[in-house]
């Protein structure tokens, strides 16, 4: 039985037919040769995508003016006839699935770097992105022709890969945007000024692709708010859609912000799935083709409830499709417990950000979509047990039953998930609880026997002569060495987040302000609690994703969260704790109660009595070295991985 009707309704764009109405955002990843051509990565994991049965597939951002146009590493690139070849195979790969392939045809303008480029990067105005604090070159109107010239012609290349359709990345603050926003075109010849002349040079690219290709599709993605003061405004974005649809263009893709308005174009976990539908559900009104909207949507009821109600014609899912590729097919045969969440922890955007390939904390294979991929030709009978179930444990368990092999899991508690189980209990991390649930249905769907409150023994080797251990025990709150520190009179993070001790109308000092620190004091705060952080570093969570970061800083600036860094405790007594800081006398200050907040290290109490086993001992996440859930679950998978190559053989 086919479920969500809604969502796999087919949808007419110009002569093309796609079979359901989910498109996969384009998103960036990185996986292309350093020229800028198609890679076999590249087109294992667009193919993927396909086979997972989005209805359309957004290639990513392709570069049509390299490299002034460049904004990254591993950067796809569609400006010359010799990139044809690499891209001919990309959209052959995506439409043997059934999917409609398009590509995002882009130009950074003034958001890219010259240490990307080689070249100062150029924009309708010589006014520079803060957060990029390059000033850009002004482009002359000669010039702005020629670029006008590139994008056509990439159409055309596009189009002799044989893609269905190109999409002309005129969002996001990027060199279209630049153009059609006042904020950041200050021109006074015919491409600024007005909004027709702002919006020239994207009216002469869509009525210059249609002239040459009149089957092509052409979509456009285009901010209808690009929430930064004289920034592009729902009612100009609204009639530029308006000149769009006689202009040629067969889609409008609505989206929102760019690198200076920060956190809505990749939003952060706080957003709410479906926040900005309301965007697109205003351009719907205003044209005749179809729509897209999304943006943070996660579940096959809701994308289905935002097509029945109207709001628009497509829904795109773009992180929602890295962490799982198969969520179409997932949604359309009602197997919903199997969709792998998406956590929004933005790790993938932040890789991308550092120039490296994308990788997702959840699905450790995306980027690697066929290194995993064992053979599976019978496994002769061997026997593993997994110790402990936290990311590092289950993934291992489910990916070892997976191999063939006869799997036991330990777990001393009385419930699997180990760190999960806290790392959900914060505001706005709850997809995290998702995650473990997830991660416990595949486990309950597996073969691997599971045995609860039970710590496992030396002895138990002798009795279970496992082939393989695999321990993934984990880590343990870090007791820091300060003078008066009694643990049992403080708070622990465990307490505080599974609600043993609930605090409410305290005084708290949180000692530690990395990000555990700092998330649990949103917790406190949240549920009326005065608190206060202390931190010995200059800055607080200094490893934790950027957007989610400033995100949690605005929310501790708003509960009123007083925040103290560069400071030292030096010495505590009951609920006193005094505070040295650089060329500063030392504070003393009293709360109801102390939070210890410094960390975690790993636990792996076995590892002496277990050494013995040799190479057929694994330890693997925590408690192996303390790095977080994306670790743990791709050493898990590279464990099972390296089981299967060097001691199966398969
Ligand atoms: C890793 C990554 C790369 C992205 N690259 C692009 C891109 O190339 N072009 C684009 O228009 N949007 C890009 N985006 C934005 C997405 O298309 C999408 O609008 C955004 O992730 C919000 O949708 P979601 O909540 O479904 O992920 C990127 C997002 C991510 C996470
Ligand atoms: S890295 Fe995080 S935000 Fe990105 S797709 Fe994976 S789970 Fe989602």
């Amino acid at each position: 039985m086919e479920h969500f009707p809604a969502l796999f309704a087919p949808v007419q764009i110009g002569s093309l037919k796609l079979k359901n109405r989910i498109a996969m955002a384009p998103m960036l990843v990185g996986y292309a040769h350093q020229d800028g051509r198609v890679s076999q990565s590249v087109i294992d994991y667009y193919e993927t995508r396909a086979q997972g049965g989005a209805g359309l597939i957004f290639v990513e951002a392709a570069c049509v003016d390299s490299p002034a146009g460049l904004e990254g590493m591993g950067q796809l690139r569609v400006d010359e006839d010799t990139c044809v070849e690499g891209l001919a195979r990309l959209a052959q790969a995506i439409k043997q699935h059934g999917a409609g392939a398009f590509i995002q045809l882009f130009h950074a303008g003034r958001q890219t770097k010259k240490s990307i480029t080689g070249v100062q990067p150029v924009a309708p105005s010589p006014i520079s992105c803060p957060m990029i604090n390059e000033e850009p070159r002004q482009l002359d109107s000669r010039e702005i022709k020629v670029i006008e010239e590139k994008f056509i012609k990439a159409a055309h290349y596009a189009r002799s890969a044989g893609f269905d359709g190109v999409e002309i990345h005129a969002a996001h603050g990027y060199l279209i945007n630049q153009f059609l926003s006042p904020h950041s075109n200050q021109r006074h010849d015919e491409y600024g000024g007005s909004l027709e002349n702002r919006m020239r040079i994207l009216m002469n690219i869509v009525k210059g692709i249609r002239n040459i290709n009149p089957e092509l599709a052409i979509s456009v993605r285009i901010n209808i708010d690009d929430f930064v003061p004289q920034g592009l405004k729902e009612d100009e974005s609204i009639e530029i859609c308006r000149h769009l649809e006689p202009a040629g263009a067969s889609l409008i893709h609505c989206s929102c912000g760019t690198y200076e308005s920060g956190l809505t174009s990749i939003e952060p976990a706080s957003y709410q799935q479906g926040w900005k539908i309301y965007l697109a559900e205003a351009v719907k009104k205003a044209v005749s083709i179809p729509v897209i909207g999304g943006g943070m949507v996660s579940s096959p009821q809701f994308a289905s409830q935002l097509l029945e109600e109207g709001r628009c014609d497509l829904i795109f899912l773009g992180r929602t499709l890295l962490a799982d590729p198969h969520w179409p097919n997932k949604a359309r045969q009602g197997e919903l417990a199997d969709i792998r969440p998406c956590i929004r922890c933005n790790q993938c955007i932040s890789s991308n950000f550092k120039g490296m390939p994308v990788s997702c904390t959840v699905n450790p294979h995306t980027g690697r979509e066929k290194q995993f991929q064992w053979t599976t030709k019978p496994v002769p009978k061997y026997r593993s047990a997994v110790i402990g179930s936290g990311p590092a444990g289950l993934q291992a368990a489910i990916s070892l039953s997976r191999l063939g092999l006869e799997v036991t899991l330990f777990e001393k508690e009385i419930q699997g998930g180990g760190l999960m189980n806290l790392a959900g209990m914060p505001p706005h991390k709850q997809r995290i609880l998702d995650l473990r649930d997830y991660m416990l249905g595949q486990l309950k769907q597996s073969k691997v026997e599971q045995v609860y409150s039970y710590e496992f023994r030396p002895e138990d080797v002798d009795r279970l002569k496992p082939d393989f251990i695999v321990m993934a025990t984990g880590s343990v709150p870090v007791i820091p060495d300060i003078e008066g520190i009694e643990p049992k009179g403080h708070l622990s993070l465990e307490e505080i987040l599974t609600g043993k001790v609930c605090p409410r109308s305290q005084h708290l000092l949180v000692i530690g302000g990395g990000e555990n620190g700092c998330e649990t004091a949103d917790f406190l705060a949240q549920a009326g609690n005065k608190v206060t952080i202390i931190e010995a570093g200059r800055i607080l969570a200094p490893g934790m994703e950027k957007k989610n970061r400033r995100d949690l800083m605005n929310r501790l600036q708003t509960r009123g969260v007083v925040r103290k860094t560069s400071s030292q405790v030096i010495k505590i007594d009951k609920n006193r704790v005094w505070i040295a800081r650089e060329q500063e006398s030392p504070e003393i200050i009293e709360a109801d109660a102390i939070v210890l907040a410094v960390g975690y290290k790993p636990y792996h109490p076995l590892y002496k009595d277990l050494k013995q086993l040799g190479d057929n001992l694994y330890i693997i996440g925590d408690a192996l070295r303390v790095r977080g859930f994306k670790s743990a679950i791709l050493e898990a998978e590279l464990t099972v991985s390296m089981i299967a190559r060097q001691k199966l053989g398969i």
